[in-house]
């Protein structure tokens, strides 16, 4: 079969090149990401072919010249963590914090995550992944080429696996790689207040071999968070999870010291997200363990809570990835520049270790680092053109400006 040359040329500077993938980075590694000044890159069909310098690129016959026109060039945004798939924003519960709520009172008098599942409830299938794709294609021309998108608003058997079919609807429709979560353990539903276990139950018993038996779910989550999901409970349900071929992730950490990061260690979880609370022991635990630790500054700024202590994670050279946690209720913010932006003011992180963060290292958190997250030869021709900018700094600098120029998705250019 003959194969469809494209040339990306007169790139500024490409980042994390290399010749093979980029090892996961952490710590001091962070900083210093592999690059290459002055330089053009190969495509072939939806693959990077190869990349070099500007005065040495090879004389063959490309279907297709993309001028980078002096913009930088870096690997397309891997988003290791959102709620993509919701049917009803909620921005008068949003108020009611603005007014001195807390996230737990709301959640306790049967808004937040019960609100969004009454609204799963009535939305259909077709409908939900209707507005879902929309929102998919917008994150898509903000330059995010890899999702994982979590149920967790549906909270019975039905539903849950309404909001899974629409994940697996968007798989065999996006041009995007989407993992998909079952987060079943989110938030016990009113019904079972008083029957914990009952739910606990449900999920083990009745959504997750349903849920393996169609084949819908990569990965299990829960909420193991005070006023959530316990230890324990979270513990029954991931390690069924576990036996059914689904690796574990636990939201931990957001609100307290909840107990998932020693839950991570002893099942081997892929990955434990938030952090915006941690302790130097728990630091500890992730020192010294293989856990990926994600960390969402959009919802602890949306939260108005403290942020990860990333620094410090970094000093005790640990790495991480950093997602949107996009969703309706503690951030809705889908655009992961923006994340990149509260990345590097409210974390404190330089331009290379957020960027690290939103690319190589979330794409080891979904376990697609062979394919993407970098840039070498066979990885997926995901990347993002910034526009002619004094430096890569000027990304996190200038808030307000969209910095990309053009996005290539599987060596196609996106209109945007
Ligand atoms: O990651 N913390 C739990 N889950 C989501 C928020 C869910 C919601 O409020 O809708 C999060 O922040
Ligand atoms: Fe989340």
């Amino acid at each position: 079969m003959i194969s469809n040359l494209s040339l990306v040329k007169n790139i500024k500077q490409i980042l994390l090149c290399n010749d093979k993938p980029v090892p996961f980075l952490k710590g001091q590694a962070m900083s210093i990401l592999p690059e290459l000044k002055d330089a053009y890159i190969i495509i072939e069909d939806d693959c990077i072919h190869s990349f070099g310098p500007n005065n040495n690129i090879p004389d063959l016959h490309y279907d297709k010249i993309i001028d980078a026109d002096h913009g930088f060039v870096f690997p397309s945004f891997v988003d290791s963590h959102t709620h993509l798939v919701f049917a009803a924003w909620r921005e008068t519960e949003f108020m009611d914090r603005i007014n001195g709520l807390s996230y737990e009172q709301i959640s306790q008098r049967g808004g937040g995550i019960l609100n969004s599942a009454k609204k799963i409830a009535e939305i259909d299938e077709d409908e939900l992944f209707d507005i879902s794709l929309k929102k998919l294609n917008k994150v898509i021309n903000h330059g995010t080429g890899a999702i994982e998108i979590k149920s967790g608003y549906g909270l019975n058997t039905e539903s849950e696996i309404k909001m899974l079919k629409v994940i697996q609807r968007l798989k065999k429709v996006s041009p995007i790689t989407i993992k998909s979560t079952f987060l079943g353990a989110h938030s016990f539903p009113l019904e079972y207040r008083n029957n914990q276990d009952g739910y606990v139950n449900l999920v083990v018993n009745e959504m997750l071999p349903e849920i393996a038996k169609q084949n819908l779910a990569d990965y299990c989550d829960v909420f193991c968070e005070r006023n959530f999901f316990s230890v324990e409970q979270s513990k029954t349900i991931l390690l069924a999870a576990q036996k059914l071929g689904m690796q574990s992730r636990i939201h931990t950490n957001q609100f307290t010291h909840s107990g998932g990061i020693a839950l991570a260690a002893e099942i081997n979880a892929i990955s434990v997200d938030h952090l915006e609370e941690l302790n130097d022991s728990e630091i500890d635990q992730l020192q010294n363990s293989k856990i990926i630790p994600c960390l969402l500054p959009g919802a602890a700024f949306f939260m108005n809570c403290s942020f990860p202590p990333a620094l410090k994670m970094l000093d005790k050279n640990l790495g991480f990835s950093i997602a949107s946690d996009f969703n309706p209720g503690t951030c809705p913010i889908w655009n992961m520049n923006t994340i990149f932006q509260l990345s590097v003011i409210k974390m404190r992180l330089n331009t290379q270790q957020a960027l690290a963060g939103l690319t190589v290292n979330g794409a080891y958190a979904l376990g697609i680092e062979d394919q993407q997250g970098s840039i070498f030869p066979n990885a997926l021709a995901n990347l993002i053109i910034t526009k002619q900018i004094s430096s890569l700094d000027y990304i996190p600098y200038a808030v307000n400006d969209d910095c990309i120029a053009k996005i290539i998705i599987k060596g196609l250019e996106i209109k945007r």
